[in-house]
């Protein structure tokens, strides 16, 4: 492996500094707050790794924080507001709490509008750091415990290298890992590609080994990560695909399910669409974004498929595998919409009839290609489409859903309620969440739950005693 001196390299840098700041951490509780995707959970995961290591403890509370660190999303406008407003609160804490350190790292550091807006609006942030150098976390609090004002440290492309060092993972059956980092799409309303840097794709090497350990220490799902899954492999020279890893991942003893997020309509393949059928632990699940229905606006969204195209797809994946669930990613309001171009979106969703949907309001993200377009749609017809795009999709996932009653479902627990402790709920290999009376003893384990109600959004159920 060619990066294997320079992972050596940094392993090397950032125990020294570990070493170096243990002294200056003694006692501190962390609070890490996470905006965002997966992605950002996941990073966070790395980021709890590198304080523990350095001994912080962790706490829940602001109030009762050292040092926090607010994880950032960019990806619409209304995800930046709200770590803005939380940075306020922290201005106030900070007043009253002099020792307070703050960090703020994630996509919306990687922009330099919003990086700058947070040093000149933020004085009391301490620490700043992007989405690919979070490695450099220790160095960090090493400097800013050493007197400097503002340590900082942004990083453009991705170095395949905080996926080396650890995560303390936040369940300890079900993992996410990292298989590309970036995207090189440019859909012309994204932020992503700016926030994330270019494409690439870790080795099939170094991703196997990090199952396999995974699945010894217990994990049974894995979430496979990346922008745009489809396209992993593309750097590599010898042909080596995304069906080929996955491949190789279903031969993992221990592991029982495989799921990836997300997969671009453009690059899904045969050899993909068929894995569904050949591979076993591959879940009963695709989450494939058409973002719009209509061609024009898919065209001038630079997602480079047709409403045609898409639906062609959907039918192959329907055909090769006809219990799949489907989920999506769907935008109203994007600039130059018209009621017809709607329409076509509501069709779409009436074709294709998903399991599950994310549903956004277009918004403006500065410099991108989608943001300088004259012919915006106004607010009030964004929302009231999207209103009218929920009253479409909602009764089709409820019937979808309901289509689950009497059947006997393997749910793999993630949670019990807190309010009570006799409640858990967890999800099918179709990624359906399941309520049902259970105990915390459950957690972890594939349990055979029937389902006896549902509604659009999750199923219930009873377990059955095996
Ligand atoms: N890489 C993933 C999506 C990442 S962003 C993919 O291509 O599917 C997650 C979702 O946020 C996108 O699918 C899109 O629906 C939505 N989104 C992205 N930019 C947006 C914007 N400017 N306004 C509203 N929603 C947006
Ligand atoms: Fe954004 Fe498009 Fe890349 Fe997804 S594929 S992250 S929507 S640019
Ligand atoms: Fe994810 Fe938000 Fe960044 S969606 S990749 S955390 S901009």
């Amino acid at each position: 492996m060619e990066n294997n001196d320079l992972i050596k390299d940094i392993k090397t840098n950032v125990n020294e500094y570990i070493a170096n700041i243990k002294e200056n951490i003694d006692d501190k509780k962390a609070l890490v707050i996470t905006h965002g995707c997966q992605m950002n959970e996941h990073d966070s995961e790395k980021i709890t790794w590198l304080l523990e290591k350095m001994g912080y403890s962790f706490v829940n509370e602001i109030e009762e924080a050292d040092f926090i660190i607010v994880n950032t999303c960019s990806v619409r406008h209304s995800a930046e507001d709200k770590v803005y407003g939380q940075l306020g609160n922290l201005k106030n804490l900070k007043n009253r709490k002099k020792n307070l350190k703050i960090a703020v790292c994630g996509c919306m550091m990687q922009r330099k509008e919003s990086r700058d807006y947070v040093i000149e609006k933020f004085p009391n942030v301490d620490i700043i750091f992007g989405t690919n150098n979070i490695w450099k976390l220790p160095e960090l609090i090493y400097s800013s415990y050493n007197g400097k004002k503002l340590s900082i440290d942004i990083e453009d492309n991705p170095v395949s290298i905080d996926d080396e060092l650890g995560a303390n993972r936040l369940y300890s059956f079900k993992s996410y890992v990292n298989i590309m980092y970036g995207c090189n799409n440019f859909c012309s309303y994204c932020i992503v590609p700016y926030t994330r840097g270019r494409e690439t794709s870790r080795r099939p090497g170094e991703i196997l080994r990090e199952i396999e350990n995974l699945a010894k220490n217990g994990t049974k799902e894995v979430t496979l990560l990346g922008q745009n899954v489809n396209s992993y492999g593309k750097n590599f020279e010898n042909g080596y695909a995304f069906y080929n890893l996955l491949e190789e991942i279903n031969e993992i003893k221990g592991i029982e399910r495989i799921r990836f997020m997300t997969s671009h309509p453009k690059d899904i393949s045969d050899e993909l669409i068929y894995s569904f059928k050949n591979l076993d632990k591959l879940s009963n699940f695709l989450h494939l974004p058409v973002q719009a229905g209509s061609s024009r606006v898919l065209k001038l969204m630079n997602r480079k498929y047709t409403k045609e195209d898409y639906l062609r797809k959907i039918d192959k994946i329907k055909s090769v595998n006809p219990d799949i669930a489907l989920s999506t990613d769907l935008m109203v309001g994007f600039p130059g919409e018209t009621e017809e171009d709607f329409a076509d979106t509501l069709d779409l969703a009436k074709k294709v009839e998903y399991d599950t949907s994310f549903t956004f309001i277009y918004s403006i993200r500065e410099n991108t290609p989608a943001a300088n377009r004259p012919d915006q749609v106004p607010d009030k017809v964004k929302h009231e489409r999207f209103e009218r795009l929920l009253d479409v999709l909602y009764p089709i996932q409820e019937k979808k859903n309901k289509a689950f009653i009497d059947k006997t479902v393997d749910v793999l627990v993630e949670d019990v309620s807190k309010k009570d402790n006799e409640n858990v709920s967890g999800r099918t290999d179709e990624f359906k969440l399941v309520n049902f009376k259970g105990s915390k003893d459950d957690i972890g384990k594939i349990l055979k739950v029937k389902i006896n109600n549902a509604n659009s959004f999750s199923l219930a159920g009873e377990k059955i005693e095996s």
